[in-house]
């Protein structure tokens, strides 16, 4: 249906002509309702308020080699746009299992799955850490599979909604986990953390240059929201710093981010896991979004190459045309890489 159709009624009240507020965007949210608006946010460069744009799609497609009867893994479904399609693909027969930390984001995307017609013969959708593939795959009796796809780091409807904390452009609660029911709140984490800690994971998750001065000034403290937290950065680099300020604050957010969510913890554990979890000739494709990630990836994947345990690598990284990252600029660090299981 198109925005020209029978419309509900207005549930958010806002001031001014648009909403501009994340919660006000109430047609950017009903994609299905107002798929004109969605058409023409997404045609402007940015992604619907609620929803989140999949990066790379016909090359993971193409990694994957899909075809129908296929079972496999979705180890960070998302908002389901890279599900929908490799569901499109395997289907007649094929099973998927769509793994997410997120028990906000995962029941919305499996009722859009089941409204596409994707009901649980189909997909299969398990709240759980990724880390956790292999145990997940035997408890549904899924056994080794044909392929695995992991689209890594936070989807747009986390990063978008400032009741998540996710961003430093809006304020909210201080918060960034996948899973807000479980572990420390990244300003719990912030107000715990030692100054050598904070400037280990200053360095280590975003190549902070200035990681130890930060860390100074930022450890052992307790900030009121996002935007505390973000002024603080500033505060501590000075007004020197200039228009370099947000790109700093864009890397504390990113090491805090990755720090709460043990994120490269759960990614070793994973591709430590994915040589069993692959049948013989099982493809795997894996998109990364920084430098820490890919890393780990590259070095798995090559180590798995010597040692036989992958019979094939991808021997460059696949990164988006201009195209698709002037349409959404958030694929422009995408990285993917693919293997083959001996
Ligand atoms: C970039 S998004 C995936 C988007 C998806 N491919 C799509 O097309 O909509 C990454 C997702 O991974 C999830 N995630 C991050 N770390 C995770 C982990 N350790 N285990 C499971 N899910 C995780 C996030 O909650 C988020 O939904």
């Amino acid at each position: 249906m198109s925005d020209a159709g029978e419309r509900p009624p207005r549930r958010v009240r806002y001031r001014g002509r648009n909403p501009r507020r994340f919660e006000e965007k109430y047609k950017e949210h009903q994609p299905e309702v107002y798929s004109e608006t969605a058409a023409k946010v997404i045609a402007s460069g940015k992604t619907p308020a609620g929803s989140h744009v999949p990066i790379l799609v016909a090359e993971c497609l193409a990694a994957l080699a899909l075809r129908p009867g296929l079972v496999g893994v979705d180890a960070t479904v998302g908002y389901g746009g890279h599900a929908a399609q490799i569901l499109a693909r395997i289907s007649p027969g094929g099973r998927l299992l769509g793994l997410d930390a997120d028990p906000l984001e995962l029941p919305k995307t499996t009722a859009r799955l089941l409204a596409l017609g994707y009901g649980e013969e189909a997909f299969l959708p398990l709240r759980s850490n990724y880390a956790g593939m292999a145990k997940a795959l035997a408890q549904h009796a899924l056994g080794a599979v044909d392929f695995a796809l992991a689209d890594l780091g936070c989807s747009s409807m986390q990063l978008d909604d400032p009741a998540r904390g996710f961003s430093f452009k809006t304020a909210g609660p201080l918060d960034m986990r996948m899973n807000p029911t479980r572990g420390l709140s990244a300003a719990e984490w912030l107000a715990r953390a030692s100054v050598d800690k904070l400037a280990a994971a200053l360095a280590e998750n975003a190549d902070e240059p200035r990681a130890v001065t930060l860390a100074a000034a930022l450890a052992g403290r307790r900030f009121s929201n996002t935007l505390a937290l973000a002024d603080a950065v500033r505060a501590a680099l000075g007004e020197s710093a200039g228009e370099m300020a947000d790109l700093t604050v864009r890397r504390v957010f990113q090491a805090v981010r990755i720090a709460v969510n043990d994120e490269f913890g759960a990614l070793d554990a994973w591709l430590r896991s994915l040589p069993d979890c692959l049948k013989p000739g099982g493809r795997v494709a894996v998109l990364t979004f920084h430098s820490g990630e890919d890393r780990r990836v590259k070095q798995a994947f090559r180590a798995g190459h010597r040692s036989g345990i992958y019979a094939a690598i991808s021997e460059e990284v696949i990164t988006a045309g201009a195209e698709e990252r002037r349409l959404n600029p958030r694929s422009s660090s995408a990285k993917l890489r693919w293997a083959v299981r001996a």
